[in-house]
């Protein structure tokens, strides 16, 4: 079964639209977690938007499962993840104005840097992944690099309309995660998925890992956060063809 990661950014941007204590993203993570996740996500952006810094040490320490922290590479970033020591880092490109993020990691133009930092984290004894689109000479680059991991970029996978360019999209998505585990790379996907698309990505036999939070936290409004990570739970076992 593909492990489910719930991102719970949202949770804080809901908290931070007033500046106050509540809604709690640890609260939100023990209900995922209860409700069937295997992991937590957060997404500490430079301009701390929605989570905090005392959020990450405080959800790190609350969850009883793991943290999958992800965070743009920069100096301030890496020196707090080597602090808290996540289970895993997910390095993803961040510009400032950008409402989530909008593609993934170019590995191929910072080799050396990257591999610096996954020594690094390594060091501590972090997991390192990294968020790239589906493409083969990005793969490549993080198997050069020696990462545990990819996350395959569902973005545009979830914004395209036309049946054909899904269906494209679909196969670049499948063509990745067939060359990143031949590379002995662990294949993880996410961005904009929801309970309908997500079953062509965990039809995808050698993703793993799935890192979903928009959706989820929408959907927890209407039906509370522990229905809707059943529900997706259920999503991903149809698209994998098993019984939840
Ligand atoms: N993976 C990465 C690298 C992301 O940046 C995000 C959004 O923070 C997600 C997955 C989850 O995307 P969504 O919130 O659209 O489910």
């Amino acid at each position: 079964m593909i492990r489910l990661f719930v991102n719970v950014d949202h949770v804080a941007t809901v908290r931070e639209a007033r500046k106050t204590i509540e809604p709690s993203p640890l609260k939100a993570a023990l209900l995922a977690e209860r409700a069937g996740a295997q992991g937590i996500t957060i997404h500490l952006r430079e301009d701390r938007r929605h989570i905090q810094d005392e959020d990450v040490r405080v959800v790190q320490k609350g969850i009883n499962t793991k943290l999958n922290l992800e965070m743009a590479p920069t100096q301030e970033m890496v020196d707090l993840a080597l602090e808290i020591r996540p289970y895993q880092i997910s390095l993803v490109p961040e510009k400032r104005q950008e409402i989530t993020t909008e593609g993934g990691l170019d590995v191929c133009s910072q080799e050396k840097e990257l591999s610096g930092l996954r020594e690094k984290m390594h060091g501590k004894g972090i997991l390192f992944s990294l968020f790239i689109d589906p493409d083969l000479a990005q793969i490549d680059a993080c198997k050069r690099i020696q990462a545990d991991s990819v996350e395959i970029n569902t973005g545009k996978y979830t914004e395209l309309e036309s049946p054909q360019e899904i269906a494209r999209e679909l196969e670049r998505i499948q063509k990745s995660a067939a060359r990143a585990a031949e590379q002995g790379l662990k294949v993880f996907a996410g961005h904009g998925l929801n309970y309908e698309n997500v079953e062509a990505i965990a039809a995808i036999p050698e993703i793993e890992e799935l890192n979903i939070g928009h959706f989820i936290v929408g959907q927890a409004i209407y039906e509370g956060m522990e229905n809707a990570v059943t529900a997706m739970i259920r999503s991903i076992a149809r698209g994998r063809g098993q019984q939840s």
